[in-house]
């Protein structure tokens, strides 16, 4: 399939791994490059730019395809070290950055005298519009069903990507609720160029993360994810967990006044014990509601491949059929 997607980022398909902490490593960014997608490896889950730098270098080893790393801007008072983790990008050789989170523009000069293609995820329009006016190359578009950050105007992506289509210009991704080849054609007919998963790479054979997620996943249904953290302006949607249940009883309680430090323990520290440790009950993790189409573990090329068939098959045979 080409579109504008495949263009901008020289690969086979138009099917791009979102940046997931503890989840993106070199292991599962190598694997969708080599299935022909583009993988990315998660920036800060590498606790320095030392090592950031070599988990590039163990991409490079897995794989000779393109692939990125994400960068996300978070709000903290002691900021990680943004130059060194762009320098070690650079100096990597990386050829795309996934940008979330807050406005690239400081870092775009340099990335961009690096001859870097950057992409930055948004979740609406009007920081969709930013992006492309100070000179990303592409956005990825997060709907409400995202697992993740979906922002604070929970606008769906029946409405969001369309109302994307009519005011870019630059190409975009459709992201947050996307699994399978249907979901692909429907990117495309809202006017999106490719689209962008993570809650489905997490329940693949190669993601290097504990067998417990996975088969929560599975396990999963599009009922079972919860927002929280709506009261801090800083909305996740996870998976229902007990740590979870607890989170949402403290914020329920202490309504308007609650502080980060009231659920600190649901919060920080959570992503080694699930992904790592496969601690299920930890706390809240990132899971989008697209869980309730996920019902099994392929390998990333088997995932990819089913999703490129599924998606000739929708366009030759369901739709050309019909007109
Ligand atoms: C476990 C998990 C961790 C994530 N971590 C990050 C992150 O560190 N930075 C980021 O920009 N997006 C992060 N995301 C968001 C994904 O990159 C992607 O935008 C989102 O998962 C798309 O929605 P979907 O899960 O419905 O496919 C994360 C998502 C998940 C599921």
């Amino acid at each position: 399939m080409k579109t504008r997607i495949t263009e901008l980022f020289g690969v086979e398909h138009p099917i791009m791994q979102g940046g997931m902490h503890y989840v993106g490593f070199a292991e599962l960014a190598a694997a969708v490059s080599n299935a022909g997608g583009v993988g990315i490896i998660t920036g800060l889950t590498q606790r320095t730019p030392e090592l950031l730098a070599k988990e590039i270098a163990r991409c490079k080893e897995m794989t000779d395809k393109p692939f990125g790393v994400n960068l996300t801007f978070l709000p903290s008072v002691t900021p990680p070290d943004y130059p060194g983790y762009v320098k070690a990008i650079i100096e990597g050789g990386v050829k795309i950055v996934e940008t979330a989170g807050n406005n690239p523009q400081k870092w775009l000069p340099a990335l961009k005298d690096a001859g870097i293609k950057v992409v930055h995820k948004c979740t609406s329009v009007r920081h969709a519009l930013k992006a492309e006016a100070i000179g990303c190359d592409a956005v990825s578009v997060d709907g409400f069903e995202c697992g993740g950050h979906p922002g604070e105007d929970d606008v769906p992506n029946f409405i969001l990507l369309p109302r994307a289509a009519e005011e870019l210009k630059i190409p975009f991704l459709a992201s947050g609720g996307m699994a399978d080849g249907r979901s692909l054609v429907a990117a495309l007919a809202l006017g999106a160029d490719g689209m962008n998963m993570g809650t489905r790479f997490i329940a693949t054979k190669e993601a290097p993360v504990h067998e417990n997620v996975k088969k929560a996943i599975v396990a999963a249904s599009e009922l079972d994810t919860r927002l929280v953290m709506r009261p801090l302006r800083n909305t996740e949607r996870v998976l229902v967990n007990a740590g979870v249940e607890r989170l949402l009883e403290k914020e329920r309680d202490l309504g308007a006044n609650i502080k980060f430090e009231d659920i600190f323990n649901e919060v920080a520290g959570v992503y080694p014990k699930i992904m790592t440790e496969g601690d299920m009950d930890a706390g809240a993790w990132s899971c989008g509601m697209v869980a309730g189409l996920i019902h099994d573990i392929p390998t990333c090329k088997e995932l990819i491949d089913r999703i490129m068939t599924e998606a000739t098959d929708i366009i030759r045979g369901r739709l050309e059929g019909m007109l």
